[in-house]
Protein backbone atom coordinates (compact mmCIF):
# COMPACT_ATOMS: atom_id res chain seq x y z
CA UNK A 1 0.00 0.00 0.00
CA UNK A 2 1.65 3.08 -1.21
CA UNK A 3 -1.02 5.61 -1.96
CA UNK A 4 1.71 8.53 -2.02
CA UNK A 5 4.58 6.92 -4.29
CA UNK A 6 6.75 8.06 -1.57
CA UNK A 7 7.70 4.84 -0.23
CA UNK A 8 10.67 2.35 -1.16
CA UNK A 9 10.08 -0.64 0.62
CA UNK A 10 8.73 -2.17 3.77
CA UNK A 11 11.27 -2.62 6.18
CA UNK A 12 9.41 -3.77 9.01
CA UNK A 13 6.26 -5.89 7.99
CA UNK A 14 2.76 -5.35 10.60
CA UNK A 15 3.18 -9.33 11.47
CA UNK A 16 6.91 -8.80 11.97
CA UNK A 17 5.95 -5.48 14.54
CA UNK A 18 3.69 -7.53 15.92
CA UNK A 19 5.79 -10.32 17.07
CA UNK A 20 8.71 -7.92 18.28
CA UNK A 21 6.18 -5.74 20.37
CA UNK A 22 4.19 -8.87 22.00
CA UNK A 23 8.11 -10.40 22.53
CA UNK A 24 8.82 -6.41 24.63
CA UNK A 25 5.80 -6.88 26.52
CA UNK A 26 6.54 -10.29 27.61
CA UNK A 27 10.10 -9.02 28.79
CA UNK A 28 8.87 -5.61 30.40
CA UNK A 29 5.97 -7.82 32.26
CA UNK A 30 8.30 -9.90 34.14
CA UNK A 31 10.84 -7.48 34.63
CA UNK A 32 8.38 -5.26 36.43
CA UNK A 33 6.34 -7.68 38.21
CA UNK A 34 4.48 -5.95 41.56
CA UNK A 35 5.75 -2.86 40.27
CA UNK A 36 4.13 0.38 39.95
CA UNK A 37 4.71 1.04 36.18
CA UNK A 38 4.08 4.47 34.60
CA UNK A 39 4.66 4.86 30.66
CA UNK A 40 6.06 7.75 29.31
CA UNK A 41 5.31 8.18 25.54
CA UNK A 42 6.08 11.15 23.64
CA UNK A 43 3.67 12.67 21.47
CA UNK A 44 2.85 11.87 18.46
CA UNK A 45 5.24 9.13 17.00
CA UNK A 46 5.29 7.17 20.09
CA UNK A 47 1.72 6.52 20.52
CA UNK A 48 1.25 3.79 18.21
CA UNK A 49 4.14 1.40 19.68
CA UNK A 50 2.26 2.56 23.21
CA UNK A 51 -1.00 1.28 22.15
CA UNK A 52 0.54 -1.73 21.07
CA UNK A 53 2.95 -2.74 23.59
CA UNK A 54 0.63 -1.63 26.46
CA UNK A 55 -2.33 -3.75 25.37
CA UNK A 56 0.59 -6.90 25.15
CA UNK A 57 1.32 -6.61 29.06
CA UNK A 58 -0.10 -8.40 31.57
CA UNK A 59 -0.15 -6.22 33.97
CA UNK A 60 -1.66 -2.91 34.74
CA UNK A 61 0.64 0.08 33.67
CA UNK A 62 -0.12 3.85 34.53
CA UNK A 63 -0.31 6.22 30.26
CA UNK A 64 1.56 9.16 30.57
CA UNK A 65 2.36 11.56 27.60
CA UNK A 66 4.65 14.26 26.59
CA UNK A 67 5.46 16.26 24.05
CA UNK A 68 8.46 18.29 22.54
CA UNK A 69 9.04 20.85 20.45
CA UNK A 70 12.91 21.50 19.03
CA UNK A 71 14.02 24.66 18.30
CA UNK A 72 13.70 23.82 14.79
CA UNK A 73 16.68 21.87 12.66
CA UNK A 74 20.27 21.68 13.90
CA UNK A 75 18.55 22.38 17.52
CA UNK A 76 21.35 20.03 19.35
CA UNK A 77 19.08 18.71 21.50
CA UNK A 78 17.30 21.96 23.09
CA UNK A 79 13.82 21.29 23.42
CA UNK A 80 10.88 22.69 25.29
CA UNK A 81 8.23 20.80 26.81
CA UNK A 82 4.81 21.75 25.35
CA UNK A 83 2.78 19.07 27.33
CA UNK A 84 4.02 17.80 30.42
CA UNK A 85 3.20 14.72 32.94
CA UNK A 86 -0.32 14.90 34.10
CA UNK A 87 1.06 13.65 37.78
CA UNK A 88 3.86 13.19 39.74
CA UNK A 89 5.95 10.05 39.16
CA UNK A 90 7.98 10.16 42.27
CA UNK A 91 8.71 6.87 43.74
CA UNK A 92 7.40 5.06 40.80
CA UNK A 93 9.08 3.23 38.17
CA UNK A 94 9.14 4.55 35.10
CA UNK A 95 9.88 3.37 31.62
CA UNK A 96 9.43 5.72 28.34
CA UNK A 97 8.54 4.43 25.63
CA UNK A 98 9.97 6.33 22.28
CA UNK A 99 9.34 5.41 18.59
CA UNK A 100 12.78 5.49 17.32
CA UNK A 101 16.20 6.62 18.81
CA UNK A 102 18.55 8.49 16.64
CA UNK A 103 21.06 11.03 17.54
CA UNK A 104 19.99 10.49 21.43
CA UNK A 105 19.64 14.30 21.84
CA UNK A 106 15.70 14.06 22.43
CA UNK A 107 15.59 11.17 24.76
CA UNK A 108 18.79 11.92 26.69
CA UNK A 109 16.79 15.56 27.60
CA UNK A 110 13.95 13.64 28.63
CA UNK A 111 15.52 11.33 30.83
CA UNK A 112 17.01 14.33 32.52
CA UNK A 113 14.20 15.92 33.14
CA UNK A 114 12.34 12.90 34.51
CA UNK A 115 15.03 11.88 36.55
CA UNK A 116 15.04 15.04 38.76
CA UNK A 117 11.28 13.92 39.54
CA UNK A 118 12.81 11.09 41.96
CA UNK A 119 10.81 8.09 39.96
CA UNK A 120 12.04 4.75 41.55
CA UNK A 121 13.61 3.71 38.20
CA UNK A 122 13.77 5.00 35.34
CA UNK A 123 14.23 3.23 31.47
CA UNK A 124 14.22 3.23 28.00
CA UNK A 125 11.84 0.95 25.52
CA UNK A 126 12.25 2.14 22.01
CA UNK A 127 11.34 0.11 18.96
CA UNK A 128 13.58 1.32 17.04
CA UNK A 129 17.50 1.97 17.53
CA UNK A 130 19.58 3.68 14.26
CA UNK A 131 22.80 4.17 15.77
CA UNK A 132 24.84 5.88 13.12
CA UNK A 133 23.78 9.33 14.13
CA UNK A 134 24.28 8.56 17.59
CA UNK A 135 25.83 11.37 19.74
CA UNK A 136 24.54 10.96 23.17
CA UNK A 137 25.06 7.04 24.36
CA UNK A 138 21.99 6.02 26.67
CA UNK A 139 21.31 2.97 28.02
CA UNK A 140 18.70 1.25 26.08
CA UNK A 141 16.61 -1.14 27.99
CA UNK A 142 13.81 -2.44 25.78
CA UNK A 143 14.63 -2.55 21.84
CA UNK A 144 12.71 -3.62 19.23
CA UNK A 145 14.90 -3.41 15.77
CA UNK A 146 17.80 -1.87 14.84
CA UNK A 147 17.85 0.25 12.47
CA UNK A 148 19.76 1.09 8.96
CA UNK A 149 20.79 4.05 7.33
CA UNK A 150 17.62 4.91 6.34
CA UNK A 151 14.78 7.38 7.16
CA UNK A 152 11.68 5.43 8.09
CA UNK A 153 7.70 6.19 8.32
CA UNK A 154 4.88 4.54 9.55
CA UNK A 155 3.70 2.54 12.65
CA UNK A 156 3.92 6.30 14.01
CA UNK A 157 6.71 7.68 12.66
CA UNK A 158 5.83 10.74 10.70
CA UNK A 159 7.47 12.54 7.41
CA UNK A 160 6.09 15.97 8.17
CA UNK A 161 3.40 15.14 9.36
CA UNK A 162 2.56 12.44 6.95
CA UNK A 163 2.32 8.71 6.50
CA UNK A 164 2.40 8.10 10.27
CA UNK A 165 -0.69 5.09 9.57
CA UNK A 166 0.79 3.18 7.70
CA UNK A 167 0.48 -0.22 9.43
CA UNK A 168 3.58 -1.07 8.52
CA UNK A 169 7.51 1.00 8.54
CA UNK A 170 8.56 1.67 5.54
CA UNK A 171 11.82 3.64 4.10
CA UNK A 172 11.35 7.10 2.67
CA UNK A 173 12.81 7.03 -1.15
CA UNK A 174 16.06 9.34 -0.95
CA UNK A 175 14.93 12.01 -3.66
CA UNK A 176 11.67 12.70 -1.24
CA UNK A 177 13.80 13.80 1.28
CA UNK A 178 16.63 15.56 -0.36
CA UNK A 179 13.70 18.12 -2.10
P1 LIG B 1 16.92 12.12 18.19
O1 LIG B 1 16.77 13.22 19.19
O2 LIG B 1 17.87 12.48 17.09
O3 LIG B 1 17.24 10.76 18.79
O4 LIG B 1 15.57 12.06 17.39
C1 LIG B 1 14.52 11.33 17.76
C2 LIG B 1 13.26 11.88 17.15
O5 LIG B 1 13.42 12.30 15.78
C3 LIG B 1 12.25 10.77 17.11
O6 LIG B 1 11.49 10.74 18.30
C4 LIG B 1 11.43 11.11 15.89
O7 LIG B 1 10.41 11.99 16.24
C5 LIG B 1 12.39 11.81 14.96
N1 LIG B 1 12.98 10.88 13.95
C6 LIG B 1 14.24 10.43 13.92
N2 LIG B 1 14.43 9.60 12.89
C7 LIG B 1 13.25 9.50 12.24
C8 LIG B 1 12.81 8.74 11.07
O8 LIG B 1 13.55 7.98 10.42
N3 LIG B 1 11.52 8.92 10.72
C9 LIG B 1 10.66 9.73 11.39
N4 LIG B 1 11.03 10.43 12.49
C10 LIG B 1 12.31 10.33 12.91
MG1 LIG C 1 9.40 11.13 18.49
Amino acid sequence: MDPTGLLDGVLLTEEAISVRVGELAAQVGSDYLDRELVLVTVLKGGVFFLADLCRRLEMDARLEFMAISQYGPGSHGVVRITKDLDGPVEGLDVLVVEDIIDTGLTLNYLLGNLRVRNPASLAVCVLLDRDVRRIVDLPISYRGFRLPDRFVVGYGLDFRGTLRNLRFIAALKDEVLER
